[in-house]
Protein backbone atom coordinates (compact mmCIF):
# COMPACT_ATOMS: atom_id res chain seq x y z
CA UNK A 1 0.00 0.00 0.00
CA UNK A 2 1.38 3.18 -1.20
CA UNK A 3 2.08 5.56 1.93
CA UNK A 4 -0.45 8.62 1.30
CA UNK A 5 -3.23 5.51 1.61
CA UNK A 6 -1.23 4.19 5.30
CA UNK A 7 -1.22 7.93 6.51
CA UNK A 8 -5.17 8.43 5.23
CA UNK A 9 -6.07 4.98 6.89
CA UNK A 10 -4.06 6.22 10.52
CA UNK A 11 -5.01 9.81 10.04
CA UNK A 12 -8.88 8.81 10.08
CA UNK A 13 -8.34 6.07 12.33
CA UNK A 14 -6.75 7.12 15.21
CA UNK A 15 -8.62 10.96 14.88
CA UNK A 16 -5.46 13.30 13.01
CA UNK A 17 -7.40 14.22 10.23
CA UNK A 18 -10.95 13.36 8.41
CA UNK A 19 -12.38 14.08 5.69
CA UNK A 20 -14.71 17.93 5.91
CA UNK A 21 -18.14 17.60 6.11
CA UNK A 22 -18.16 13.16 6.07
CA UNK A 23 -21.64 12.50 6.97
CA UNK A 24 -22.91 14.89 3.82
CA UNK A 25 -20.69 13.33 1.71
CA UNK A 26 -17.70 15.33 2.20
CA UNK A 27 -16.56 18.55 0.62
CA UNK A 28 -13.76 18.38 -2.05
CA UNK A 29 -10.69 20.06 -0.73
CA UNK A 30 -11.31 20.49 2.81
CA UNK A 31 -10.26 18.27 5.75
CA UNK A 32 -10.86 18.81 9.67
CA UNK A 33 -8.36 18.02 12.47
CA UNK A 34 -9.77 15.46 15.03
CA UNK A 35 -8.32 15.42 18.52
CA UNK A 36 -4.87 14.24 17.85
CA UNK A 37 -4.22 16.26 14.39
CA UNK A 38 -5.58 19.62 16.45
CA UNK A 39 -2.60 18.68 18.66
CA UNK A 40 -0.46 18.61 16.40
CA UNK A 41 -1.00 21.33 14.64
CA UNK A 42 -0.51 23.36 17.25
CA UNK A 43 2.75 21.97 18.39
CA UNK A 44 3.56 22.91 14.54
CA UNK A 45 2.26 26.41 14.77
CA UNK A 46 3.80 26.76 17.93
CA UNK A 47 7.21 25.75 17.14
CA UNK A 48 7.07 28.07 14.46
CA UNK A 49 6.02 30.80 16.44
CA UNK A 50 8.68 29.93 18.94
CA UNK A 51 11.46 29.91 17.21
CA UNK A 52 10.42 32.92 14.20
CA UNK A 53 8.95 35.44 16.88
CA UNK A 54 9.46 34.33 20.83
CA UNK A 55 12.79 34.10 20.53
CA UNK A 56 14.05 37.04 18.62
CA UNK A 57 13.88 40.30 18.89
CA UNK A 58 13.76 41.41 15.13
CA UNK A 59 10.71 39.67 14.39
CA UNK A 60 7.09 40.67 15.90
CA UNK A 61 3.78 38.80 14.64
CA UNK A 62 0.53 39.73 13.93
CA UNK A 63 -2.97 37.98 13.17
CA UNK A 64 -4.91 40.04 10.39
CA UNK A 65 -8.14 39.61 8.97
CA UNK A 66 -9.56 37.12 6.13
CA UNK A 67 -11.53 39.36 4.65
CA UNK A 68 -9.80 42.13 3.20
CA UNK A 69 -11.04 45.19 1.19
CA UNK A 70 -11.13 43.72 -2.90
CA UNK A 71 -8.78 46.94 -3.68
CA UNK A 72 -6.09 44.95 -1.85
CA UNK A 73 -6.48 42.22 -4.54
CA UNK A 74 -6.58 44.50 -7.09
CA UNK A 75 -3.19 46.19 -5.55
CA UNK A 76 -1.23 42.82 -4.89
CA UNK A 77 -1.73 40.86 -8.71
CA UNK A 78 -3.97 38.67 -7.43
CA UNK A 79 -7.18 39.60 -8.77
CA UNK A 80 -5.42 39.65 -12.57
CA UNK A 81 -2.49 36.87 -12.12
CA UNK A 82 -3.23 34.52 -9.21
CA UNK A 83 -4.21 32.07 -11.81
CA UNK A 84 -3.64 28.21 -12.88
CA UNK A 85 -3.94 27.21 -16.60
CA UNK A 86 -7.17 25.22 -16.71
CA UNK A 87 -8.73 22.84 -19.47
CA UNK A 88 -12.14 22.10 -19.62
CA UNK A 89 -14.21 19.05 -21.28
CA UNK A 90 -16.81 20.68 -23.72
CA UNK A 91 -18.80 17.18 -23.08
CA UNK A 92 -19.04 16.56 -19.50
CA UNK A 93 -17.66 19.96 -17.97
CA UNK A 94 -14.97 18.64 -16.07
CA UNK A 95 -11.77 20.53 -15.61
CA UNK A 96 -8.95 20.01 -15.27
CA UNK A 97 -5.51 21.49 -14.31
CA UNK A 98 -3.45 21.26 -17.20
CA UNK A 99 0.16 20.74 -15.42
CA UNK A 100 -1.24 17.86 -13.19
CA UNK A 101 -2.53 15.89 -17.30
CA UNK A 102 0.86 16.89 -18.06
CA UNK A 103 2.71 15.27 -15.16
CA UNK A 104 0.47 12.18 -15.39
CA UNK A 105 1.78 11.75 -19.38
CA UNK A 106 -2.14 12.10 -20.34
CA UNK A 107 -3.38 13.65 -23.31
CA UNK A 108 -4.93 17.14 -22.76
CA UNK A 109 -6.93 16.82 -25.76
CA UNK A 110 -8.96 13.68 -24.76
CA UNK A 111 -10.74 14.16 -21.45
CA UNK A 112 -9.62 11.34 -19.06
CA UNK A 113 -12.88 11.04 -18.08
CA UNK A 114 -15.26 10.75 -20.38
CA UNK A 115 -13.24 11.02 -23.65
CA UNK A 116 -14.72 14.22 -24.63
CA UNK A 117 -12.87 17.31 -26.96
CA UNK A 118 -10.94 19.41 -24.43
CA UNK A 119 -11.01 23.39 -24.63
CA UNK A 120 -8.12 25.26 -25.56
CA UNK A 121 -5.87 26.04 -21.86
CA UNK A 122 -7.33 29.27 -20.01
CA UNK A 123 -6.30 31.29 -17.40
CA UNK A 124 -8.48 30.22 -14.25
CA UNK A 125 -8.30 33.20 -11.10
CA UNK A 126 -7.88 30.63 -7.66
CA UNK A 127 -9.25 33.41 -5.85
CA UNK A 128 -12.16 32.00 -3.44
CA UNK A 129 -15.18 34.48 -3.88
CA UNK A 130 -17.32 35.87 -0.71
CA UNK A 131 -20.23 37.91 -0.14
CA UNK A 132 -20.54 40.32 2.68
CA UNK A 133 -23.66 42.35 3.65
CA UNK A 134 -27.28 41.82 4.68
CA UNK A 135 -29.32 43.12 2.07
CA UNK A 136 -30.18 41.13 -1.51
CA UNK A 137 -28.54 43.16 -4.10
CA UNK A 138 -26.69 45.55 -2.14
CA UNK A 139 -23.83 43.00 -1.40
CA UNK A 140 -20.21 43.77 -1.76
CA UNK A 141 -18.25 40.95 -3.02
CA UNK A 142 -14.73 40.40 -2.02
CA UNK A 143 -12.48 37.43 -1.54
CA UNK A 144 -11.29 35.02 1.32
CA UNK A 145 -7.66 35.68 1.23
CA UNK A 146 -5.87 33.66 -1.46
CA UNK A 147 -2.21 34.19 0.74
CA UNK A 148 -1.69 35.68 4.77
CA UNK A 149 0.65 37.64 3.07
CA UNK A 150 -1.77 40.34 2.10
CA UNK A 151 -2.43 41.11 5.71
CA UNK A 152 1.32 41.99 6.10
CA UNK A 153 1.54 43.84 3.80
CA UNK A 154 -1.36 46.45 4.08
CA UNK A 155 -0.40 47.04 7.87
CA UNK A 156 3.19 47.55 7.23
CA UNK A 157 2.96 51.06 8.65
CA UNK A 158 0.61 50.50 11.59
CA UNK A 159 3.15 48.27 12.73
CA UNK A 160 6.40 50.63 11.77
CA UNK A 161 4.26 53.81 13.59
CA UNK A 162 3.09 51.38 16.31
CA UNK A 163 6.33 49.22 17.17
CA UNK A 164 9.87 49.92 17.91
CA UNK A 165 10.76 48.08 15.03
CA UNK A 166 14.41 48.76 12.54
CA UNK A 167 15.12 47.38 9.20
CA UNK A 168 16.38 44.96 8.94
CA UNK A 169 13.31 43.56 10.62
CA UNK A 170 10.44 40.98 10.19
CA UNK A 171 6.37 40.28 10.47
CA UNK A 172 5.11 36.67 10.67
CA UNK A 173 1.82 35.63 10.78
CA UNK A 174 -0.01 31.80 10.97
CA UNK A 175 -3.29 31.25 10.10
CA UNK A 176 -5.98 30.27 7.14
CA UNK A 177 -5.99 30.80 3.26
CA UNK A 178 -8.31 29.70 0.60
CA UNK A 179 -7.54 28.78 -3.25
CA UNK A 180 -10.57 27.20 -5.83
CA UNK A 181 -7.94 24.45 -6.23
CA UNK A 182 -8.75 23.06 -9.59
CA UNK A 183 -8.25 19.54 -8.15
CA UNK A 184 -7.77 19.24 -4.68
CA UNK A 185 -5.60 15.64 -4.07
CA UNK A 186 -3.47 14.04 -1.78
CA UNK A 187 -5.36 14.22 1.79
CA UNK A 188 -4.27 17.70 2.83
CA UNK A 189 -1.44 18.37 0.04
CA UNK A 190 -3.28 20.58 -2.01
CA UNK A 191 -6.78 21.53 -0.58
CA UNK A 192 -9.01 24.45 -0.87
CA UNK A 193 -8.42 25.82 2.77
CA UNK A 194 -5.32 25.41 4.02
CA UNK A 195 -3.25 27.37 6.93
CA UNK A 196 -0.03 28.87 5.86
CA UNK A 197 2.64 30.13 8.25
CA UNK A 198 4.63 33.15 7.43
CA UNK A 199 7.10 35.64 7.51
CA UNK A 200 8.13 38.71 5.81
CA UNK A 201 11.85 40.04 6.36
CA UNK A 202 12.47 43.57 5.49
CA UNK A 203 15.63 44.45 4.31
CA UNK A 204 17.35 47.76 2.78
CA UNK A 205 16.85 47.58 -0.87
CA UNK A 206 20.42 46.85 -1.94
CA UNK A 207 21.83 43.40 -3.81
CA UNK A 208 24.20 42.30 -0.90
CA UNK A 209 21.79 43.35 1.84
CA UNK A 210 19.09 41.31 0.36
CA UNK A 211 21.25 38.13 -1.30
CA UNK A 212 22.60 38.03 2.53
CA UNK A 213 19.57 37.74 3.91
CA UNK A 214 17.85 35.61 1.78
CA UNK A 215 20.52 32.62 2.13
CA UNK A 216 20.06 33.32 5.61
CA UNK A 217 16.33 32.66 5.91
CA UNK A 218 16.73 29.46 3.20
CA UNK A 219 19.12 28.39 5.49
CA UNK A 220 16.89 28.89 8.46
CA UNK A 221 13.97 27.14 7.76
CA UNK A 222 15.74 23.78 6.48
CA UNK A 223 17.19 23.63 9.82
CA UNK A 224 13.80 24.05 11.34
CA UNK A 225 12.24 21.21 9.83
CA UNK A 226 15.42 19.29 10.31
CA UNK A 227 15.30 20.12 13.88
CA UNK A 228 11.96 18.88 14.26
CA UNK A 229 13.11 15.16 12.88
CA UNK A 230 12.71 15.10 8.98
CA UNK A 231 14.98 12.75 7.50
CA UNK A 232 17.79 14.93 5.87
CA UNK A 233 17.96 12.62 2.88
CA UNK A 234 14.27 13.77 2.38
CA UNK A 235 14.68 17.28 1.78
CA UNK A 236 16.09 19.35 -0.33
CA UNK A 237 15.91 23.12 -2.24
CA UNK A 238 15.03 23.41 -6.19
CA UNK A 239 15.04 26.72 -7.41
CA UNK A 240 12.30 28.09 -9.63
CA UNK A 241 12.16 28.83 -13.01
CA UNK A 242 11.87 32.04 -14.80
CA UNK A 243 8.48 30.80 -16.38
CA UNK A 244 7.77 29.52 -12.87
CA UNK A 245 8.30 32.62 -10.72
CA UNK A 246 4.84 33.81 -9.10
CA UNK A 247 4.14 37.79 -10.07
CA UNK A 248 5.05 38.94 -7.20
CA UNK A 249 8.94 37.08 -6.96
CA UNK A 250 12.29 38.02 -8.57
CA UNK A 251 13.56 35.10 -7.21
CA UNK A 252 12.20 31.93 -5.72
CA UNK A 253 13.25 28.37 -3.78
CA UNK A 254 11.44 25.53 -2.59
CA UNK A 255 11.78 23.27 0.27
CA UNK A 256 10.36 20.10 -1.58
CA UNK A 257 10.13 16.60 0.40
CA UNK A 258 10.52 13.38 -1.19
CA UNK A 259 7.35 11.59 -1.25
CA UNK A 260 8.12 7.78 -2.88
CA UNK A 261 10.20 9.64 -5.34
CA UNK A 262 8.04 12.29 -6.11
CA UNK A 263 9.39 15.50 -4.71
CA UNK A 264 6.58 17.74 -3.38
CA UNK A 265 7.10 21.67 -2.51
CA UNK A 266 5.76 22.58 1.07
CA UNK A 267 7.89 25.89 1.94
CA UNK A 268 8.64 28.73 -0.55
CA UNK A 269 11.72 31.41 0.16
CA UNK A 270 10.79 33.90 -2.30
CA UNK A 271 12.35 37.33 -2.73
CA UNK A 272 9.38 39.85 -3.66
CA UNK A 273 11.50 42.99 -3.70
CA UNK A 274 8.92 46.17 -3.14
CA UNK A 275 6.34 44.83 -5.45
CA UNK A 276 3.78 44.56 -2.53
CA UNK A 277 4.86 47.55 -0.63
CA UNK A 278 5.12 49.97 -4.10
CA UNK A 279 1.90 48.53 -5.21
CA UNK A 280 -0.08 49.05 -1.77
CA UNK A 281 1.30 52.30 -1.95
CA UNK A 282 -0.04 53.07 -5.28
CA UNK A 283 -3.38 51.59 -4.67
CA UNK A 284 -4.13 53.20 -1.26
CA UNK A 285 -2.24 56.84 -2.10
CA UNK A 286 -0.43 55.90 1.80
CA UNK A 287 3.18 56.87 1.95
CA UNK A 288 4.28 53.68 3.05
CA UNK A 289 7.93 54.42 2.95
CA UNK A 290 10.33 53.60 5.55
CA UNK A 291 12.41 56.28 7.01
CA UNK A 292 15.95 55.16 8.41
CA UNK A 293 16.52 56.53 11.84
CA UNK A 294 20.05 57.97 11.58
CA UNK A 295 19.76 59.13 7.78
CA UNK A 296 16.47 60.16 7.81
CA UNK A 297 16.58 58.40 4.38
CA UNK A 298 12.86 57.13 3.02
CA UNK A 299 12.51 54.51 1.37
CA UNK A 300 10.52 51.39 0.35
CA UNK A 301 12.38 48.34 2.01
CA UNK A 302 12.62 44.67 -0.23
CA UNK A 303 11.26 41.62 1.50
CA UNK A 304 12.38 38.42 2.09
CA UNK A 305 9.63 36.08 2.77
CA UNK A 306 9.13 32.59 4.02
CA UNK A 307 6.29 30.59 3.29
CA UNK A 308 5.01 27.62 4.74
CA UNK A 309 2.15 25.44 4.56
CA UNK A 310 0.88 23.92 8.24
CA UNK A 311 -1.04 21.53 6.93
CA UNK A 312 1.73 19.80 4.28
CA UNK A 313 4.81 20.33 6.75
CA UNK A 314 2.22 18.17 9.04
CA UNK A 315 1.45 15.29 6.70
CA UNK A 316 5.10 15.35 5.41
CA UNK A 317 5.94 14.86 9.38
CA UNK A 318 3.39 12.41 9.78
CA UNK A 319 4.69 10.25 6.73
CA UNK A 320 8.41 10.75 7.39
CA UNK A 321 7.61 9.47 11.01
CA UNK A 322 5.93 6.52 10.05
CA UNK A 323 7.18 2.87 10.69
CA UNK A 324 6.17 -0.45 10.46
CA UNK A 325 8.52 -2.81 12.62
CA UNK A 326 8.76 -6.53 13.02
CA UNK A 327 9.21 -7.12 16.39
CA UNK A 328 11.24 -10.70 17.86
CA UNK A 329 8.22 -12.06 18.82
CA UNK A 330 7.07 -12.19 15.29
CA UNK A 331 4.63 -9.21 15.81
CA UNK A 332 4.85 -6.14 13.60
CA UNK A 333 3.83 -2.58 14.85
CA UNK A 334 3.08 0.34 13.47
CA UNK A 335 4.92 3.42 15.00
CA UNK A 336 4.84 7.04 14.53
CA UNK A 337 8.35 8.68 15.53
CA UNK A 338 7.18 11.69 15.79
CA UNK A 339 9.45 14.64 17.35
CA UNK A 340 8.83 14.80 21.27
CA UNK A 341 7.97 18.65 20.94
CA UNK A 342 5.46 17.43 17.70
CA UNK A 343 3.67 14.31 19.77
CA UNK A 344 0.19 14.94 20.72
CA UNK A 345 0.13 13.30 23.87
CA UNK A 346 3.86 13.28 25.30
CA UNK A 347 2.83 10.73 28.43
CA UNK A 348 0.53 8.39 28.75
CA UNK A 349 -0.55 6.44 32.26
CA UNK A 350 -1.99 3.25 32.90
CA UNK A 351 -3.41 1.15 35.68
CA UNK A 352 -1.78 -2.38 35.13
CA UNK A 353 -5.29 -3.59 35.66
CA UNK A 354 -8.47 -1.72 35.29
CA UNK A 355 -10.97 -3.82 37.97
CA UNK A 356 -7.98 -2.98 40.69
CA UNK A 357 -9.57 0.12 42.59
CA UNK A 358 -6.16 0.61 44.51
CA UNK A 359 -4.10 0.75 40.96
CA UNK A 360 -6.50 2.93 39.74
CA UNK A 361 -6.56 5.55 42.40
CA UNK A 362 -2.11 5.68 42.70
CA UNK A 363 -2.52 5.76 38.75
CA UNK A 364 -5.13 9.00 38.72
CA UNK A 365 -2.72 10.79 41.41
CA UNK A 366 0.01 10.35 38.81
CA UNK A 367 -2.21 11.74 35.71
CA UNK A 368 -3.46 14.28 37.68
CA UNK A 369 -0.02 15.59 38.28
CA UNK A 370 1.38 15.26 35.26
CA UNK A 371 -1.40 16.42 32.77
CA UNK A 372 -0.72 19.29 34.31
CA UNK A 373 2.96 19.47 32.88
CA UNK A 374 2.17 17.70 29.84
CA UNK A 375 -0.52 16.53 27.39
CA UNK A 376 -1.35 13.32 28.87
CA UNK A 377 -3.51 10.30 28.27
CA UNK A 378 -4.79 7.55 30.53
CA UNK A 379 -5.94 4.20 29.39
CA UNK A 380 -7.09 1.31 31.27
CA UNK A 381 -8.72 -0.51 28.12
CA UNK A 382 -7.13 -4.40 27.07
CA UNK A 383 -4.32 -5.33 28.25
CA UNK A 384 -0.89 -3.53 28.12
CA UNK A 385 0.61 -4.87 24.83
CA UNK A 386 -2.57 -3.73 22.99
CA UNK A 387 -2.17 -0.21 24.89
CA UNK A 388 1.38 -0.11 24.28
CA UNK A 389 0.74 -0.47 20.25
CA UNK A 390 -2.12 2.13 20.17
CA UNK A 391 -0.12 4.52 21.87
CA UNK A 392 3.16 4.02 19.53
CA UNK A 393 0.73 4.35 16.55
CA UNK A 394 -0.37 7.64 18.07
CA UNK A 395 3.53 8.47 18.72
CA UNK A 396 2.87 9.14 22.72
CA UNK A 397 6.78 9.68 23.47
CA UNK A 398 6.28 7.85 27.54
CA UNK A 399 4.12 5.20 28.91
CA UNK A 400 3.83 4.83 32.87
CA UNK A 401 2.15 1.82 34.04
CA UNK A 402 1.18 1.66 37.34
CA UNK A 403 1.34 -2.25 39.30
CA UNK A 404 1.21 -4.33 42.25
CA UNK A 405 5.07 -2.97 43.38
CA UNK A 406 4.15 0.28 42.74
CA UNK A 407 1.50 0.33 46.05
CA UNK A 408 4.55 -1.10 48.16
CA UNK A 409 7.77 0.90 46.67
CA UNK A 410 6.32 3.93 45.59
CA UNK A 411 8.05 3.07 41.52
CA UNK A 412 6.50 2.77 38.14
CA UNK A 413 7.39 1.50 35.29
CA UNK A 414 7.89 3.96 32.28
CA UNK A 415 8.72 2.88 28.77
CA UNK A 416 10.40 4.05 25.74
CA UNK A 417 7.92 4.42 22.40
CA UNK A 418 11.22 4.43 20.02
CA UNK A 419 13.36 1.44 21.79
CA UNK A 420 10.76 0.25 23.38
CA UNK A 421 12.61 -0.26 26.66
CA UNK A 422 11.10 -0.21 30.11
CA UNK A 423 12.32 0.72 33.29
CA UNK A 424 11.49 1.06 36.70
CA UNK A 425 11.39 5.03 38.02
CA UNK A 426 10.62 6.35 41.45
CA UNK A 427 7.61 8.08 41.67
CA UNK A 428 9.19 11.41 42.98
CA UNK A 429 11.53 11.50 40.26
CA UNK A 430 9.19 10.55 37.62
CA UNK A 431 8.99 14.15 36.42
CA UNK A 432 12.56 14.66 36.03
CA UNK A 433 12.85 11.38 33.84
CA UNK A 434 10.41 12.65 31.59
CA UNK A 435 11.79 15.76 31.16
CA UNK A 436 14.66 14.34 30.09
CA UNK A 437 13.42 11.51 27.57
CA UNK A 438 11.13 14.38 26.05
CA UNK A 439 14.73 16.18 25.93
CA UNK A 440 15.85 13.39 23.40
CA UNK A 441 17.94 11.34 26.43
CA UNK A 442 18.23 7.44 25.66
CA UNK A 443 16.30 5.41 28.18
CA UNK A 444 19.12 3.18 28.86
CA UNK A 445 21.65 6.24 30.14
CA UNK A 446 18.79 7.89 32.33
CA UNK A 447 18.15 4.31 34.20
CA UNK A 448 21.48 4.90 35.01
CA UNK A 449 21.02 8.27 36.38
CA UNK A 450 17.65 7.20 38.59
CA UNK A 451 19.83 4.53 39.79
CA UNK A 452 22.38 6.71 41.52
N1 LIG B 1 2.79 34.10 0.23
C1 LIG B 1 3.40 33.26 -0.73
C2 LIG B 1 2.62 32.07 -1.01
O1 LIG B 1 1.47 31.94 -0.64
P1 LIG B 1 2.77 29.76 -2.24
O2 LIG B 1 3.97 29.04 -2.77
O3 LIG B 1 1.61 29.98 -3.15
O4 LIG B 1 3.34 31.14 -1.69
C3 LIG B 1 3.12 28.80 0.14
O5 LIG B 1 2.25 29.03 -0.95
C4 LIG B 1 2.85 27.44 0.78
O6 LIG B 1 1.46 27.32 1.11
C5 LIG B 1 3.14 26.25 -0.14
O7 LIG B 1 4.50 25.90 -0.12
C6 LIG B 1 2.28 25.18 0.51
O8 LIG B 1 2.93 24.59 1.60
C7 LIG B 1 1.07 25.97 1.00
N2 LIG B 1 -0.03 25.81 0.05
C8 LIG B 1 -0.25 26.52 -1.09
N3 LIG B 1 -1.36 26.09 -1.72
C9 LIG B 1 -1.86 25.08 -0.96
C10 LIG B 1 -3.00 24.23 -1.07
N4 LIG B 1 -3.87 24.35 -2.06
N5 LIG B 1 -3.20 23.29 -0.11
C11 LIG B 1 -2.33 23.16 0.93
N6 LIG B 1 -1.26 23.94 1.08
C12 LIG B 1 -1.01 24.89 0.16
Amino acid sequence: MAILEKISALAKRRGFIYPGSEIYEGLAGTWDYGPLGAELKRNVKNEFWKVIVQERSDVVGIDASIIMNPRVWEASGHFKSFTDPLVECKKCRRRFHINELEETGKNISICPECGGEMTKPKAFNLMVETYLGSIEGEKVKTFLRGEITQGVYVNFKNVIDSTRVQVPFGIAQIGKAFRNEITPSQLTFRSREFEQMELQFYVKPEKEESEKWYEYWKNERMEWYKSLGIKEKNLRFRQHKKDELAHYAKEAWDIEYNLEGNWKEFEGIHHRGDWDLSRHQEYSGEDLRYTDPETHEKYLPWAIETSGGVDRAILFFLIDAYEEEQLANGEERTVLKLHPKLAPYKVAVFPLLSNKPELIKKAREIYDTLKEKWMTTWDDRGNIGKRYRYQDEIATIACVTVDFQSLEDNSVTIRDRDTMKQIRVEIPVLEKFIKKLLDGEEIEKLGEIINQ
